[in-house]
């Protein structure tokens, strides 16, 4: 079994990419794990063209064929992701924008392999959950159109860079446990 671990921050080696290593290093008992970085991939803002609610296919190809080839390998997909602005950061974001040939929105539609299933990690800097919750229900939605069933999610405030992260570790090894 594989699980695809993605940083959903752009930075390589901040707080995001700390919690991804623990929960590979976690997972790695259990799965195949692979890691990757939303900045791992080239990817260009949705033009809105619509062209793929009649094709299920992009007008335009680049590092979104590469990482949805990544989802179809994993039957389990972890997406953790800071809080930019209370909500995901730009980058994850244009990434959710361009996977719509995949939306089951429409008819046709592209399709994932059946039986994968999706965790949500979210980190922010400030105290309150209520930010951490809006975060989960973008990174769902966006699982619930792929029909990758959500299976748990888990928000972590008060966090500001990667130091902050040790001491949350076995915040993270306990959630890993269900996964
Ligand atoms: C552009 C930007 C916007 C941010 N906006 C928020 C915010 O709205 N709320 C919050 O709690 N933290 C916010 N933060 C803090 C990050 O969520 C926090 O520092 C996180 O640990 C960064 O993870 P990273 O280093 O992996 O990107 C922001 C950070 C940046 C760089």
């Amino acid at each position: 079994m594989k699980a695809l671990i993605i940083n959903c921050s752009p930075v390589r080696d901040g707080a995001t990419a700390e919690i991804t290593s623990i929960i590979s290093d976690e997972l790695s008992q259990k799965y195949e794990t692979k890691q990757v970085c939303i900045d791992d991939y080239d990817i260009a803002f949705c033009k809105g063209c619509r062209s793929c609610h009649n094709t299920a296919k992009c007008v335009m190809t680049d590092g979104v064929q590469q990482l949805m080839a990544e989802f179809e390998a994993a039957d389990v997909i972890i997406c953790a992701s800071p809080s930019y602005w209370a909500d995901v950061p730009g980058q994850f974001k244009v990434f959710i924008d361009r996977c719509t040939p995949y939306s089951n929105t429409h008819e046709p539609h592209a399709r994932l392999s059946k039986g994968k299933k999706g965790y949500a990690v979210v980190l922010r800097t400030g105290p309150n959950m209520k930010e951490c919750e809006r975060l989960i229900q973008t990174i769902e939605h966006f699982y619930g159109h792929l029909e990758i069933e959500c299976c748990g999610h888990i928000g972590l405030c008060s966090i500001e860079n990667r130091e902050a992260v040790i001491p949350r570790t076995s915040e993270l090894t306990e959630f890993c446990k269900e996964i």
